[in-house]
């Protein structure tokens, strides 16, 4: 089934718009992802197009895999992801993970468990606070390969305007900048834009945002520019010792 049929299917349930869907395949068909990441994924309709995507990329040496991390109780959404994986055949490309409080507790077992990266693309579409996902960012940082790519969805969102959330306690007996501050916002231009590992920061439309991981290759320039740099400390050392020692003998030669 391609990702146009998927969509029909499942027009009624809720999830990412289709139409950023189709930014996201152009993403991981031209750089040829094939191990992804999504943190946050409801019902598993956005699992579920990436799975798509994956199957329609998948060669016999790499079929790609897509692991997948929400809340426990994810589990009772009707529909919920095991449901929507078996009725599209696609359990063996994805790997669901529950967890109590946040997605961040996976992130730690999987930096503990894996010592190289081993993403390559990841989705972020959870919890859409500083606290979550400027934390997540840090810890995916980890885990995502050099020219990997991740994506953070609801860029404006905020919590004044949430239909669903903006009468809960929780978000009334918030501060009022920390309602109407759209905080994926302050993730990707405080934390994302200014760190070395990342470039080519930007909107791709307007409610979603894309940074890629410097490759290898820059990496590597970065490194030498380094070396450079500290060879230079030393060979100025050096001449500032050489310097020294001839000083102390013609001081030397002029006492005696
Ligand atoms: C917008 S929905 C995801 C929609 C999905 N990506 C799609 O397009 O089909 C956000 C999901 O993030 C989950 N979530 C929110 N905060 C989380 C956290 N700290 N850890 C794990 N999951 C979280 C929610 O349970 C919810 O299911």
């Amino acid at each position: 089934m391609n990702l146009n049929e998927v969509n029909e299917k499942l027009s009624d349930v809720f999830g990412t718009p289709f139409s950023d869907i189709l930014e996201f395949e152009k993403i991981i068909k031209k750089n040829d992802y094939k191990n992804l990441l999504e943190l946050g994924f409801a019902h598993g309709k956005s699992s579920v197009f990436f799975a798509t995507i994956l199957k329609e990329n998948s060669n016999e040496t790499d079929k790609g895999h897509l692991t997948t991390i929400d809340l426990r109780s994810a589990k009772n959404r009707k529909p919920n992801i095991e449901e929507l994986l078996s009725a599209f055949d696609l359990n063996d490309y994805v790997t669901v993970y529950h967890e109590r409080i946040s997605y961040n507790w996976r992130l730690m077992k999987l930096i503990q468990e894996n010592k190289e990266p081993i993403f390559d693309f990841v989705y972020i579409d959870g919890a859409h606070d500083w606290y979550n996902d400027g934390f997540a960012f840090f810890l995916v940082d980890k885990l995502l390969k050099p020219g990997g790519a991740i994506i953070f969805d609801d860029y404006n969102w905020n919590y004044s305007t949430s239909v669903s959330l903006k009468n809960t306690d929780f978000v009334k007996n918030m501060d009022e900048d920390e309602k109407t501050i759209p905080q994926i916002k302050l993730v990707f231009d405080l934390l994302v834009k200014s760190h070395p590992n990342y470039e080519n920061c930007h909107l791709i439309n307007n409610d979603t945002a894309v940074a890629y991981k410097k490759s290898k290759i820059q990496e590597r320039k970065l490194k030498n520019l380094k070396n450079l740099k500290s060879d230079y400390s030393f060979l100025i050392e050096s001449a500032k010792r050489t310097i020294f020692l001839d000083l102390n003998a013609v001081i030397s030669s002029l006492r005696f």
